[in-house]
C-alpha cells in the first residue's frame, strides 16, 4: 500500500493503529491497520511493531506522527502513568525515526485528539478556551486557545479530595467499580466542576471510546459550561498525530 499522505499512528494500551490521513478532508485516506500492543510495551518492542505497521504503508517518505500516552516534550517522553515505566526519558521521535526510516514526530495522545477535534470535529471554529478530555484508562486532556494547542496539560492528574482525578473518574474506574452511568456522571460532575473552577473554559469536549455512549451519561453531568461529545471518536488520535507530523497544527 503506498500513500503520499502523512501517516498517523495511535499507540494505545491494547492496539497500535495507523492510517494515512487526508488533511484536506480530515479523514483516513486508506483503511486503518491495527497490530496488538506488545506486552510489556517497552520502547524497543513498540518501535518494532511500529516499523512493521509503517512498513505496510511504505512507498514514500511522508512524515509519521505517533501518539504517546504521556507527557512528550521535543519528542522525549517524561511521564508514564499507564505505560511501561521504561519510557521515561526516551526520545520517542528519534527511536521511531530510526526504527522506521521515516521522519517521525511524537505527541501526547490527548493533545493529538484535541488538535483533530479542533480542526475537524466538535470544536471546529470554536474561539476561546476549549478543553478536550479523553475518558479511557486514564483521563487525557488538551487545552486549545482559539484553536492553538497548549501542550501537555495533564488534567487527569488533578487532585480531587486527596485522590488523583483519573484514578477516580476515568472510564476504567467506572468499569472496575461497576458504577452505574448515574454514579459515574456524579463523579464526572465533580471532576469537570474542578476544572471549571480553575480554568473557566468556554467549552468541554468529551472523547475516548466511551464517548460513543455519551447519551447515557453526558446529560447527567451537571455543570454550567457547555459539554459535548467528541465527533471523531477513535479516529481523532490518528488524525491529530498526522496533523502534528506535518507541523500544520
Ligand atoms: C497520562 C496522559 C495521557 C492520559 C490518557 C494519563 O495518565 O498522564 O499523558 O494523555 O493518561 O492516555
Amino acid at each position: 500500500m503506498s500513500t503520499e499522505h502523512p501517516l498517523g499512528v495511535d499507540f494505545g494500551g491494547s492496539g497500535i493503529k495507523g492510517a494515512p490521513v487526508d488533511l484536506d478532508r480530515g479523514d483516513f485516506a486508506a483503511d486503518r491497520l491495527r497490530i496488538e500492543t506488545p506486552q510489556p510495551s517497552t520502547p524497543e518492542a513498540v518501535a518494532e511493531v511500529l516499523a512493521e505497521l509503517v512498513g505496510s504503508f511504505d512507498g514514500d517518505s511522508s512524515p509519521v506522527g505517533v501518539t504517546v500516552p504521556g507527557v512528550v516534550r521535543g519528542g522525549v517522553v517524561s511521564t508514564a502513568a499507564n505505560i511501561d515505566s521504561s519510557w521515561i526519558g526516551v526520545d520517542a521521535a528519534e527511536l521511531f525515526s530510526h526504527a522506521t526510516g521515516r521522519p517521525v514526530s511524537a505527541v501526547n495522545d490527548a493533545d493529538a485528539a484535541g488538535l483533530a477535534e479542533s480542526r475537524y470535529g466538535a470544536a471546529r471554529g470554536q474561539r476561546g478556551l476549549v478543553i478536550v478530555t479523553t475518558l479511557g484508562t486514564g483521563i487525557g486532556s488538551a487545552l486549545l486557545l482559539d484553536g492553538v494547542l497548549v501542550p501537555n496539560s495533564e488534567l487527569g492528574h488533578i487532585e480531587i479530595d486527596g485522590r488523583v482525578g483519573e484514578k477516580w473518574a476515568a472510564n476504567s474506574a467506572r468499569e472496575a467499580e461497576d458504577l452505574s452511568w448515574g454514579d459515574w456522571a456524579a463523579r464526572l460532575t465533580t471532576y469537570y466542576r474542578t476544572l471549571e473552577r480553575l480554568l473557566v473554559p468556554d467549552l468541554f469536549v468529551v472523547g475516548g471510546g466511551v464517548s460513543k455512549h455519551a447519551d447515557k451519561f453526558l446529560p447527567m453531568v451537571d455543570i454550567p459550561t457547555p459539554i459535548i461529545p467528541a465527533l471523531l471518536r477513535n479516529k481523532a488520535g490518528i488524525i491529530g498525530a498526522a496533523l502534528h507530523a506535518t507541523g500544520s497544527a
